[in-house]
């Protein structure tokens, strides 16, 4: 099952846009713009696709939510009840999943310049599995771990694969800060020093090819190259992976023109070939793990802002103000990302102009979306922006001294705030004076 884009959203008898059965425009009332909004089901259901995708090929693993993409203590206790395990990349973003009572041993830490705290935080907590990225990785776990501590770990490789996607949000290809090299030597210096170390336990390989890809062809390709090294390593030294990690990327619909993307079909592609390749080598399957981040939380939610300043330039374009930007949303400015939304409260109206939605910071580079068709447009509509749930939140930022908005979770007809909106005290609440 694959769910659409817009599929959560429905217009009321007012006319208004509904999320989860609650409309839009009463949300916005009630709790004020720009707001972020998230329909807890449609995080459960696609949680489930891809725990149920693994179940249903008969594969055993993991699926880890990159907890990048929307991390937040509520997110992570629905990441919780939905039996999935968790990667993090920060103290913070670990330290968020201890405060949300995420089970340790289901937590996976990552980055590519690791801190010796991140790797103290880990140890202590004992958590399930650290993805090491580089040499200064191991040593600095060789040194956190005592005599009697042991950690799992996997060994995160650059496979050399240019996947089909921003160049920002590459990882896989050859000139990558993330991972060791696959063909240049690094890797197998990487193994010789772990496979038989005496408290790092090598459970396996990571890759993660990029973001936002549509099919399994970086997948299947990435496979390749992987299962290529451990037929080496397995002729040299009998060695079985475990654990085969092949990270995230999942892509999702952000407007009409991107494909719908059917993750069982890449995950059954991608598992198909790994069969093919486990079989010729006559090893044990391994577990496959995968980390999901977008394809989870990007379609589950979206932005409301109230419109505010309207300019026309005859012969150029209508500029339609909204009270956030790029601030709450900064993949357009940074990725030239698309979105699509809709006037909320005139959703059942229909569209009459094109105009562009702008961002309310000092900079032109402040653009939400380019071109939008809608109705008939004034100060005080509310404006809803769709599939910012992933890397909307987690990337805002206090550019121009703008409070971060608040986050509210929808389920079955019920609206609950669960990131407050920050204050003008939280903007300067770190600050000192100069004396
Ligand atoms: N695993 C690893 C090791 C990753 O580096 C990432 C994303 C993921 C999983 C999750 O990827 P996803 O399934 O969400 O595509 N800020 C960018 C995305 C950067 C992703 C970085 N790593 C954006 O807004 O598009």
């Amino acid at each position: 099952m694959s769910i659409k884009q817009y599929e959560s959203y429905k217009v009321n008898e007012l006319g208004h846009l509904t999320i989860g059965g609650i409309d839009t425009v009463d949300l916005a009332k009630h709790y004020d713009t720009p707001l972020y909004v998230y329909d807890v089901t449609r995080i459960r259901q696609n949680a489930r696709i891809f725990k149920d995708a693994l179940k249903t090929l008969g594969v055993r693993g993991q699926i880890a939510y990159a907890s990048k993409a929307f991390s937040t203590i509520a997110m992570l206790q629905i990441i919780k009840q939905e039996g999935l395990s968790l990667d993090v990349v920060s103290t913070g973003e670990l330290y968020t999943a201890i405060r949300a009572g995420f089970p340790k041993e289901k937590i996976h830490l990552h980055g590519n310049n690791k801190t010796r705290e991140e790797f103290s935080m880990a140890v202590e907590e004992d958590i399930g599995c650290v993805v090491l990225d580089n040499f200064h990785d191991i040593t600095l776990l060789e040194n956190e771990l005592g005599d009697t501590q042991h950690m799992d770990v996997l060994m995160r490789v650059t496979p050399g694969v240019a996947s089909h996607t921003h160049q920002y949000i590459m990882t896989g290809h050859e000139d990558s800060k993330f991972g060791f090299d696959l063909f240049n030597g690094q890797a197998d210096e990487a193994f010789t020093r772990l496979v038989s170390h005496s408290n790092i336990h090598l459970k396996g390989l990571h890759c993660h090819l990029g973001s936002q890809l549509t099919d399994s062809s970086s997948y299947t390709q990435a496979s390749a190259r992987l299962f290529k090294k451990i037929r080496q390593w397995h002729e040299e030294t009998g060695y079985e992976p475990k654990v085969m990690n092949f990270g995230g990327g999942f892509g999702i619909q952000y407007t009409d023109q991107d494909p719908l993307v059917r993750y069982e079909e890449m995950i059954a592609s991608l598992i198909n070939d790994v069969r093919g390749r486990v079989k010729a080598l006559d090893i044990p399957f391994p577990e496959i793990w995968l980390e999901p981040g977008r394809a989870i939380v990007g379609n589950a939610g979206l932005t409301l802002y109230s419109v505010g300043a309207i300019k026309h330039l005859p012969n150029i374009r209508t500029y339609v103000s909204v009270d956030g930007g790029m601030t709450d949303n900064i993949r357009p400015a940074l990725y030239n990302a698309d979105y699509h939304g809709v006037v909320a409260n005139k959703a059942a109206k229909k569209t009459s102009s094109t105009v562009s939605i702008a961002g309310k910071c000092c900079e032109s580079g402040d653009m939400l979306i380019d071109e939008l068709t809608v109705p008939e447009t004034e100060p005080g509509d509310i404006l809803a922006v769709y599939s910012t749930g992933a890397y909307g939140f987690s990337m805002a930022n206090n550019y121009n001294r703008f409070p971060k908005p608040a986050v509210v979770f929808v389920e079955e007809g019920r609206d609950q705030l669960v990131v407050r909106r920050e204050s003008l005290d939280d903007i300067i609440k770190n600050d000192l004076s100069y004396e």
